[in-house]
């Protein structure tokens, strides 16, 4: 009787141990979007990104006081193509869209630059399921 029980419950520990190993792995691709590491060809992005545009847009391009989120529905690529990016670091952005003020022009960020920072927030996007 005793030697049966054990390995029963052995089982049941088994089968927790098994249980949390799934639960563990179906909530990885939550886990990218907060903290995840980008890609290694999206690096330089991120690392530009960080640089020019985190004070305002945020870490991960999640907001801030002083900007909007970029990983949001209305910048997804039909309505805010890779060009509205190049134009707002080229020129600045009036205030449309948010109260937070007028988004300054970028300097020292050339167009190169800009289009690894978009491939970089486009990754981002993508992970929190906006395309
Ligand atoms: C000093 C703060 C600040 C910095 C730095 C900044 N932004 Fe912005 N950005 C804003 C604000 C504020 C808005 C929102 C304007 C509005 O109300 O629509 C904005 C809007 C945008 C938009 C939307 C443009 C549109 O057409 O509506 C894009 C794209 C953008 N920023 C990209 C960037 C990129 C890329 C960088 C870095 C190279 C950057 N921003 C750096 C403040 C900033």
């Amino acid at each position: 009787m005793v030697p049966v029980m054990t390995s029963r419950s052995q089982v049941g520990i088994w089968l927790l141990v098994l249980g949390l190993f799934v639960a563990c792995d179906s909530s990885q691709p939550k886990q990218a979007v907060g903290g995840g590491p980008a890609p290694a060809e999206l690096q330089a992005g991120e690392a530009k990104f960080t640089a020019n545009c985190a004070a305002c847009h945020g870490n991960q391009a999640a907001g801030t006081d002083h900007g909007p989120p970029l990983v949001h529905k209305i910048y997804e690529p039909n309505h805010h193509g890779d060009s509205a990016f190049q134009r707002a670091a080229a020129n600045g952005v009036k205030a449309h869209h948010w109260e937070f003020g007028n988004m300054p022009k970028i300097e020292g960020v050339t167009p190169e630059d800009v289009d690894q920072i978009v491939k970089y927030v486009r990754w981002l996007q993508r992970q929190a399921g906006i395309q």
